[in-house]
C-alpha cells in the first residue's frame, strides 16, 4: 500500500507540474502585458480565475469517466449473473422428467458421489443412505465437505460423478424448482432479509407470505420472542425500520426455514452457531419434534450439520466426514463403542465442558 501510495503521489505530482507551469506562465504573461500597459489588472484577475476553473472542469470530467467505468464493470457483473441464472435453470431441465414424490418411503441414497468445485475433489466416493423419517447428523472438521454435501442435496451443484437417488429415482430427473419446493433449509450464513417481519419469515414459503397466521405459527414454533409486530419493517436503513439482535435475526431465519408445510428434506447447516448451547439444544429438540411429526406424514428426513455433540448425539444416524470421505457412520452408541474418530472428537468436547 505504501508503494502504491507513493506511486500515485508521484503520478499526481507529474500531472500537476504542467498545470502549475502553464498557470505561472499565463499569469506571468498577463502581468508583463499589464506592466507594459497592454492589459488591465482585470485581465490578470481573469486569467487567474479562469485557469482555476478550467482545472476544476478537467478534474470533473476525469471523475465522471472514472465513475462510468465502474458502472460498466458493475453492469458486467449483473449481466454475468443473469446469464448464469438462466443457464442454471435451463441446464437442469431433465430429459426424462419425473414427478417429485409426495412422500418418502425408502429415503435418499448417495452412490459413490464425488464432487469438485475446481481441481481437487472435496467429496470422494461418498456412499450414504438417508432413511425416510430419520434425523441424520453430519460431523467433521472445517473443510471436510459437510456444506458441499448439503449443496448437492439442494442441487446448487451436480455431483461430478456418482448419483443421488430419491426413493430410487435419480435426483436429476426432478425439475430443480419442483425439488426445491420440497426442501427447507437453515444455513450458517443466514440472510438478514430487511422486509417487514411478516415478509422476512413468510418468503420461506412464498404462497403463504401474506398469511399472518402461518407466519405467526412459524415464529411461535421456534419460540421467537421478538419485540416487534408482524408488520414492522426490519433494518435500520429503512424509514421506521428497527434492527434485531444477532440471536433474533437467527430466530427469524429459523422461522423462515420451517415455513414450508410438508418438506421431504430439512437441511440445517450450522444454523445455530450464534446461539448458546442451551438454545441450540432446544432448537434441535424442536426440529426433531417437527421432523417426527413430518416423518409420519411425508417420511421427511432432517439432515443437520453441527459442532455440538450434545445435539449430534440426539440424531438417529451420525455420519463422520473427513477430507471429503465418510470415515465412520452409525448411532451415537455404536460410534462411541467403536472408539474411532467420533469418540475422540466427542471426548475432546466433553473434557472442555467439564
Ligand atoms: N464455492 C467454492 N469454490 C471452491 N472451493 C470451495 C467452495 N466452497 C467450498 N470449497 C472448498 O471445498 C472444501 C469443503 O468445503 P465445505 O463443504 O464448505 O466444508 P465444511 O462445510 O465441512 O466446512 C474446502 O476445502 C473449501 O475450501
Ligand atoms: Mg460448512
Amino acid at each position: 500500500m505504501a508503494r502504491a501510495q507513493l506511486r500515485s503521489g508521484l503520478l499526481r505530482t507529474a500531472g500537476w507540474l504542467p498545470f502549475a507551469a502553464g498557470y505561472l506562465a499565463a499569469v506571468g504573461l498577463a502581468l508583463a502585458r499589464a506592466s507594459r500597459g497592454e492589459a488591465t489588472p482585470g485581465d490578470v484577475l481573469l486569467v487567474m480565475v479562469l485557469s482555476g476553473q478550467v482545472n476544476a472542469l478537467v478534474a470533473q470530467v476525469l471523475q465522471v469517466a472514472n465513475r462510468s467505468a465502474t458502472a460498466v464493470r458493475v453492469f458486467g457483473h449483473l449481466l454475468w449473473l443473469e446469464d448464469h441464472a438462466r443457464e442454471a435453470t435451463t441446464r437442469a431441465a431433465p430429459a426424462e422428467p419425473a414427478p417429485v414424490p409426495d412422500q418418502l418411503r425408502h429415503g435418499i441414497d448417495l452412490e459413490s458421489v464425488s464432487f469438485r468445485y475446481g481441481r481437487d475433489d472435496v467429496l470422494r466416493d461418498v456412499t450414504l443412505h438417508l432413511s425416510a423419517g430419520s434425523t441424520v447428523a453430519i460431523v467433521g472438521e472445517n473443510g471436510a465437505g459437510k456444506t458441499s454435501l448439503v449443496k448437492l442435496l439442494c442441487r446448487f451443484y451436480e455431483p461430478t460423478s456418482g448419483s443421488i437417488t430419491v426413493d430410487g429415482v435419480d435426483l436429476r430427473r426432478f425439475g430443480v424448482a419442483e425439488w426445491r419446493r420440497r426442501l427447507s433449509g437453515g444455513f450458517q450464513d443466514f440472510a438478514r432479509i430487511e422486509l417487514t417481519l411478516r415478509e422476512s419469515v413468510g418468503i420461506g414459503d412464498i404462497p403463504s407470505v401474506d398469511d399472518p397466521v402461518a407466519v405467526a405459527a412459524a415464529l411461535d414454533r421456534v419460540r421467537a420472542e421478538l419485540p416487534v409486530g408482524l408488520e414492522q419493517q426490519l433494518g435500520q436503513q429503512w424509514l421506521g425500520g428497527v434492527d434485531l439482535s444477532e440471536g433474533q435475526w437467527q430466530k427469524v431465519a429459523m422461522a423462515r426455514a420451517i415455513m414450508r408445510e410438508g418438506p421431504l428434506l430439512l437441511l440445517l447447516d450450522e444454523p445455530t452457531s450464534g446461539l448458546d448451547a442451551h438454545a441450540e439444544d432446544a432448537l434441535f429438540e424442536l426440529f426433531a419434534g417437527l421432523a417426527a411429526e413430518a416423518a409420519t406424514r411425508t417420511g421427511a428426513i432432517v439432515l443437520f450439520v453441527s459442532h455440538r455433540f450434545s445435539t449430534v448425539r440426539m440424531a438417529d444416524h451420525i455420519v463422520v466426514l473427513a477430507d471429503g470421505r465418510v470415515v465412520e457412520q452409525g448411532s451415537h452408541d455404536s460410534l462411541m463403542g467403536a472408539g474411532g474418530v467420533y469418540r475422540e472428537l466427542f471426548d475432546i468436547q466433553a473434557r472442555a465442558y467439564r
